[in-house]
Parts: structure tokens; C-alpha cells; sequence
């Protein structure tokens, strides 16, 4: 049984947040250096023991096995512009050695029957504890911002329903789903067009940003 709930959570809220800093943190070096950055915002989250426990009873795991069988309890979503950039971040999460991967999950290449798409890795991450190194599971979720507005929508749909959404909704949400592919494959095509005009944007900013140094740096000389 779990004695206490917050320190067993401990390490879990310490991976999501320090996963948070270390993706955020490459997306602001991408725009120092005025590159296409492929993370465009990073979120995370640790399951609610409300939901620990819903799910635990649904999947039938017993609370001592949640840590190696409920993979999900830490969280971490990373959003992208474009499609390729889904390859690029997971690349980038292969080649870590901060990260090991245990499984992965192409809801792109085979979405699911609601219509559903994103890329899902199971990461093993280290925690560095007062008692030691603990290895702590995270899913982390790959997908563009049109995947994520599409997902956003029918998960609170699906909280409304509790799981059961009428058919003729249902069927709409798979035609959003489609539609918000097409407007995946739509972007994709004038990528070069947007990244160009974006890092037109990100040198002027970093112009401005080092302009603005040098000016209140040469007032304290
Ligand atoms: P759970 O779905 O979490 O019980 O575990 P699982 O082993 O079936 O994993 P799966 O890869 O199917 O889903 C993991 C997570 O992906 C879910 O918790 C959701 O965050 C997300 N997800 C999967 N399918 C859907 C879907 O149809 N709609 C939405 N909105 N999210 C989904
Ligand atoms: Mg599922």
C-alpha cells in the first residue's frame, strides 16, 4: 500500500519539472540562434490521485505495482508547428543520454479509430533523491498545435460523455480529425515560406534583444 501519496509523487512532480526546464530550455536556444525551432510550447503534467486510483482500478493494478505498470502517472507534451518537426524532436529525444527509452508509439502512422494522432515515447528519467537515483517512468506526447486543438476538444468531449459520445458527434469529431490532418499536410507544404519569415522575425528580435544590451550596458561604464 502507498503510505503517503505526496512522497511517493515527490519524484514524479521532480521529472515532469525538470523535463519542462530541459525541453523549454533547447527551445529558447533554437531562437537565439534564429533556427526553425521544432517546440513550439512544452507542457506537463502529474496524474491526479483521483485519476491514479480511477485508473488503477479500471486496468486492475494492484497500488504496489502502479509504479512499473501505470506509465503515465508523469506526463510531459511536447507541440510542434509542423509534422516533420514530430521527427525531429523525437530524434532529438533518441540520442539523450539523460533519457532511456522504453517504448514509442506512432499514433501518426496508425491513428487511433477516434481519429486520434501523436507520437508517444515511455521514457525512463533519473530522479537524483535524498535516498539515491530512482528511475522514474514518463510518457511523453509528440504531436502538432492541430493535433493538439483537435485532442484538446475531444477529451473534454469525452469528460462530458464520460467516455460515450454520441455517434453523430463522434462522427463529426473523426471528420475534424481528418480536417485537422489536411490542415497538417495544407502547413507542411509552405514550410519553408513560414520558417523563412520566422527566423526573419527571430534575428530582428535578437538584433533588438542585443542592441538593447549594449545600450544599457554602456550607460553603467
Ligand atoms: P490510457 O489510454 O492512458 O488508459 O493508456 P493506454 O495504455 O491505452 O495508452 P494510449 O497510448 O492508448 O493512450 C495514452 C494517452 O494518449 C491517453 O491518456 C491520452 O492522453 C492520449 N490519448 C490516447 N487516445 C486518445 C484519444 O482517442 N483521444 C484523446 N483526446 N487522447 C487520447
Ligand atoms: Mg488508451
Amino acid at each position: 500500500m502507498i503510505e503517503n501519496w505526496e512522497v511517493f509523487l515527490q519524484p514524479y512532480r521532480q521529472a515532469v519539472e525538470e523535463l519542462k526546464v530541459k525541453f523549454r530550455s533547447l527551445r529558447v536556444q533554437y531562437q537565439r540562434s534564429s533556427k526553425h525551432t521544432p517546440i513550439e510550447f512544452v507542457t506537463g503534467r502529474v496524474k491526479p490521485l483521483s485519476s491514479i486510483e480511477e485508473k488503477a482500478k479500471r486496468k486492475k493494478i494492484p497500488l504496489t505495482e502502479i509504479e512499473n505498470r501505470m506509465q503515465d502517472i508523469a506526463g510531459v507534451r511536447i507541440v510542434c508547428q509542423f509534422v516533420t518537426d514530430i521527427d525531429a524532436i523525437v530524434e532529438m529525444i533518441q540520442s539523450r543520454n539523460d533519457i532511456t527509452i522504453i517504448s514509442e508509439r506512432d499514433y501518426i502512422k496508425e491513428k487511433k479509430l477516434s481519429g486520434y494522432r501523436s507520437y508517444h515515447m515511455v521514457i525512463d528519467y533519473p530522479v537524483h533523491t535524498i535516498d539515491g537515483t530512482k528511475h522514474i517512468l514518463v510518457e511523453i506526447q509528440v504531436r502538432t498545435m492541430a493535433m493538439n486543438f483537435w485532442a484538446t476538444i475531444e477529451h473534454s468531449l469525452n469528460y462530458k460523455y464520460r467516455g460515450e459520445i454520441p455517434k453523430d458527434i463522434k462522427e463529426r469529431l473523426y471528420r475534424a480529425a481528418e480536417a485537422a490532418s489536411n490542415l497538417d499536410e495544407e502547413m507542411s507544404k509552405i514550410q519553408g515560406e513560414v520558417r523563412e519569415a520566422q527566423t526573419i522575425i527571430q534575428e530582428r528580435q535578437e538584433n533588438h534583444r542585443e542592441s538593447f544590451k549594449n545600450e544599457s550596458s554602456g550607460g553603467t561604464v
